[in-house]
């Protein structure tokens, strides 16, 4: 029986990966710190944390493996220097602190396109905090980059993020797999399953290999 640690539990994919993983028969404690509370349930630990101030010697962040879907907008951050701070900063500062307890395994939710030359801001943040991730050489390292998420509901509205969806719908059958909207169950399903089962070194998920 495994521990997980959910970043990001709050969100969209976030929350797929917390009711799996508390549903899962091979996980037998969830941790979970967010900046807000969640529902109590007998199998969660839910430290309520400040992400510009991780307690990084608290005991729980060792874990079997983490799952990261931590991520803000342009718009919630305000600025391209608050968005870095939450897509790259937070994720590298808790998965630090999770390297450094001994846990040897992490997921992220990344982006379909990430990469650290793209002349897109969004996904160029996705694609340096791939990379500095893995020069935290975790044993195992996954990077699941899907295209638009489709699933739960927004508590922001998020017009570009809408407009994508309708011509996700309309157009899916035109568009290669790659580029087909993906439900953050699948999302969750996907990277939570390579975490459980871990390669060695670093796997990427791309979006078309998303299972339903
Ligand atoms: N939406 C898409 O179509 C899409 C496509 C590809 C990849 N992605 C990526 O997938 C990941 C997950 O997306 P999602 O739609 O599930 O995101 P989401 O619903 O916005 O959830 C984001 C999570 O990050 C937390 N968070 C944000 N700002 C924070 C802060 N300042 N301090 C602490 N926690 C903070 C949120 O906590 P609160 O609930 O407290 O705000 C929430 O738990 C993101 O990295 C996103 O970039 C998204």
């Amino acid at each position: 029986m495994k521990t997980a640690l959910i970043l990001g539990a709050t969100g969209q994919v976030g929350q797929s990966l917390l009711a799996q993983a508390l549903a899962s028969l091979k996980i037998s404690r969830v941790v979970a710190p967010t900046r807000r509370p969640l529902p109590t349930h007998t199998k969660l630990d839910n430290p309520v944390v400040d992400f510009e101030a991780l307690p990084a010697d608290a005991r729980w962040w060792k874990a079997d493996f983490v799952c990261c879907a931590l991520g803000t907008t342009l718009r919630q951050a305000k600025s391209r220097a608050g968005f870095y701070r939450v897509d790259h900063d937070y994720v590298l500062a808790a998965a630090q602190c999770a390297r450094e307890a001994g846990t040897p395994v992490f997921g992220l939710v990344s982006s379909l396109g990430a990469s650290p030359t793209s002349r897109v801001f969004y996904l160029r943040v996705k694609g340096e905090t791939e990379r500095d991730l893995g020069a935290l050489n975790f044993p195992s390292l996954t990077l699941i980059r899907p295209a638009l998420l489709i699933g739960g509901p927004r508590s922001q509205n998020r017009p570009l993020e809408s407009f994508g969806l309708f011509l996700g719908k309309h157009l899916s059958s035109l568009l290669p797999r790659r580029y087909h909207a993906v439900s953050t169950q699948s999302v969750a399903r996907s990277l939570m399953g390579a975490c459980l089962e871990p390669e060695t070194g670093i796997r990427i998920i791309e979006s078309e290999l998303i299972r339903d």
